[in-house]
């Protein structure tokens, strides 16, 4: 059941530009809260801090501190509070993280008017903006506006299932050499570092073209430096202003600068060259947008490449992790999946042409994401005062919208804690804004197909090789951190099939 309004009628008042809004209220969510909590503390306690009139507010859940508000259960447990706060209150739920008021929103019919129906009324708050733009620039993930479409344009194509389906081969022999690895293997190990290393040669190797060698060992390691020093800021609570030379932020700098490097040489060398590969960075220089005649200058394809870096390995390193967890702990559901792949494949590797033969694969690795999906909250923020589900929301404010409760939710999903790969037999009876572990709207993830196609090929290459035991007593729980990780990682131990 939607929650129901209280009073529906809306009130407008002009907010700041788009462009505002984009730079001075998307900067950071849960880091920010805190110390802009902190900030407006004293404020608080001299003036109101909710505009909108108590009738017309969404319901609140029980619990807020008269300061801080829902702050420190949203950020101690995020997890926990946004399941409590959705089935306390339903479908709107008003909550005030510090000084910030904020709206979790968790239908499919509200996420859809969000996401796609009226997307030009929500804005993209990017978390950690401030902090993502400096390493992403102006790429697809930061940009907005007209900005963002004359990107989004341009990139497209090198994402048609086409170009796709060409880097297949490039998929299944990085799993190939990870499953001679693991069959050389007798100690257990933690998958989801495994996950991680996987995905990045993957990415880096059908972005820039380049095999593994010792500059793309450089690159790697200064990629997967950065991801995790993002991890490491979305749960720092002060952060030491990027110029000052503490240690940290000499690392970051320099790990920055060899990717930049890096990025920047190739670049050149394609250009001075003319000699264009088949990897995504090649794609992208020789893309023409149709209406504009403009291509992407330099500065703009290093962003576009660290965007698809950074975006492009953890997500789908994460929905690996969580996906051999889950076989794990289902034995019977491996089997099948196992039986399915030797049916299709009958012990040859897999192609990309067997993906949708791999339809059993598919389901799994979907009801993975349901139950763990990487990008486990979207946030969105109101250009001007306006209306959700009947309930009055002041612009500027933020919105999230969390697959992690919207695929949980007990009106959609039946037994939503459950593992059950049947729920995606027949997708077209999945309502897209009740299962959306690639967002949705014209904001959707430009690499969903290209995750897909990753993520069935590497499960078929090394699910018919190996079952992976779970190794006994661990715990296994998720972190809210950019993605949606596994704490402690996933340890198993490879037995061969
Ligand atoms: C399982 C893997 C993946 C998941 C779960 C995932 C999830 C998402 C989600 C939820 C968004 C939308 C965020 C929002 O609307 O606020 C997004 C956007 C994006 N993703 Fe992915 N992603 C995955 C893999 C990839 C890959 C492989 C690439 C590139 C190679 C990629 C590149 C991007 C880019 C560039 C955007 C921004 C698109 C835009 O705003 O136009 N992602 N992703």
């Amino acid at each position: 059941m939607m929650s129901t309004p209280t009073d529906a009628a809306p009130r407008r008042r002009q907010a700041t530009s788009p462009d505002t809004i984009d730079l001075e209220q998307q900067e950071g969510m849960f880091r920010s809260f805190f110390l802009e909590s902190m900030r407006d503390a004293v404020q608080n306690v001299l003036r109101p801090i909710d505009p909108i009139p108590a009738a017309r507010r969404a319901p609140v859940p029980s619990g807020a501190d008269p300061v801080l508000g829902h702050l420190r259960e949203g950020v101690g447990d995020p997890l926990t509070a946004f399941l409590r706060w959705r089935a306390e209150v339903g479908d709107v739920a008003r909550v005030r993280l510090g000084a910030i008021n904020c709206h979790l929103v968790s239908h499919p019919d509200l996420v859809r008017e969000v996401l796609k129906d009226r997307h030009r009324d929500f804005v993209k708050p990017i978390q950690g903006r401030r902090n993502l733009s400096k390493i992403l620039g102006n790429g697809l993930l930061v940009s907005e506006g007209e900005f963002w479409l004359r990107q989004r344009r341009i990139a497209q194509p090198a994402f048609h299932k086409r170009r796709i389906d060409g880097f297949g081969e490039r998929m299944v022999t990085a799993a190939t050499e990870l499953g001679d690895e693991w069959a050389r293997r007798d100690e257990p190990f933690d998958v989801s570092r495994d996950m991680m290393r996987l995905t990045l040669r993957i990415v880096q190797e059908t972005l820039l073209g380049t095999a593994p060698t010792e500059d793309a060992d450089r690159i790697g390691e200064a990629v997967s430096y950065i991801s995790g020093e993002m991890n490491r800021r979305f749960r720092r609570v002060l952060q030491a202003p990027e110029a000052w030379p503490t240690p940290a932020n000499r690392r970051f700098a320099r790990h920055r600068e060899v990717l930049d490097g890096a990025v920047h040489s190739i670049i050149q060398e394609r250009r001075r060259s003319g000699v264009h590969g088949e990897d995504l960075l090649s794609m992208l220089l020789d893309t023409v947008d149709d209406d504009t005649g403009e291509s992407m200058d330099d500065r703009q394809l290093r962003d576009e490449v660290m965007t698809m870096f950074l975006a492009g390995h953890e997500t789908t390193a994460t929905a690996l992790s969580w996906t051999f967890y889950l076989l794990g702990k289902h034995p019977e559901v491996a089997r099948r999946m196992r039986e399915e792949v030797r049916g299709v494949l009958g012990g040859r590797p897999p192609t990309a042409d067997d993906y949708r033969a791999l339809e059993y694969t598919r389901m799994v690795f979907n009801e993975a994401m349901r139950l763990y999906p990487p990008a486990w909250i979207m946030a969105r923020s109101p250009r001007v005062d306006t209306e959700l589900g009947g309930y009055a929301i002041e612009g500027g404010s933020r919105m999230f919208l969390s697959p992690w409760v919207v695929h949980r939710h007990p009106d959609v999903w039946p037994d939503p804690e459950g593992f059950d790969p049947e729920r995606f037999r027949d997708m077209k009876s999945i309502d897209p804004f009740a299962f959306f572990p690639f967002g949705g709207g014209r904001r959707m993830c430009i690499g969903h197909g290209f995750a897909m196609m990753e993520g069935v090929l590497i499960l078929a290459t090394l699910a018919s090789r190996f079952h992976l035991e779970l190794v006994p007593g661990q715990r296994v729980e998720p972190e809210a951190l950019v993605t949606l990780r596994p704490k402690h990682g996933v340890k198993v131990i490879a037995r061969k099939v």
